[in-house]
């Protein structure tokens, strides 16, 4: 098979359970928080820039549910429970940046290493400088 037979199967595929797409963009959304997750690239990005991007995997867990819904034929009750399991924490997570998300961000994000790393932990500040007056 060539390539653009290949890639002409999986287009009519996709077409076809457009589940799969879905189920592809929650994985390929991932694929950029995986890569930045290390500390080198934590520090070049600076912590306000990686906390950005990695808010894609709220987009992505709900890409995951809707993958799951979607291919389920008759029997909805696990994709509905994996939902509400997301729903609940998305939840908690809205609730918790309003309570606490102002305060955290304008702050340096830390973030621990393994043991085995040469930096224990790694502070990355948020592109604000602490005004002297925050508690
Ligand atoms: C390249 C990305 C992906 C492709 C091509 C893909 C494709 C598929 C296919 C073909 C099935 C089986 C459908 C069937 O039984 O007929 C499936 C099932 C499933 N996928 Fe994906 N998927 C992808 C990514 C993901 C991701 C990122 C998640 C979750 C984070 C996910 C969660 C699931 C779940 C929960 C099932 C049902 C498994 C079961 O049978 O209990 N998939 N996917």
């Amino acid at each position: 098979m060539t390539c653009r037979a290949l890639a002409t199967a999986v287009g009519r595929d996709i077409y076809q359970r457009p589940f799969i797409a879905v189920g592809f963009a929650a994985f390929a959304l991932i694929i950029p928080l995986a890569v930045t997750s290390t500390t080198g690239m934590i520090r070049r990005l600076g912590g306000r820039r990686w906390q950005a991007l990695h808010r894609l995997m709220y987009v992505s867990c709900l890409a995951a549910v809707l993958h799951y819904w979607w291919l389920v034929k008759a029997d909805v009750r696990r994709p509905v429970a994996y939902g509400a399991v997301i729903a609940i924490l998305l939840t908690f997570r809205t609730y918790w940046a309003r309570t606490h998300g102002r305060r955290t961000s304008r702050r340096s994000l830390t973030f621990k290493t393994k043991s085995r790393s040469p930096f224990r932990s790694v502070t990355v500040r948020s592109g604000r400088k602490p005004s002297s007056s925050a508690g």
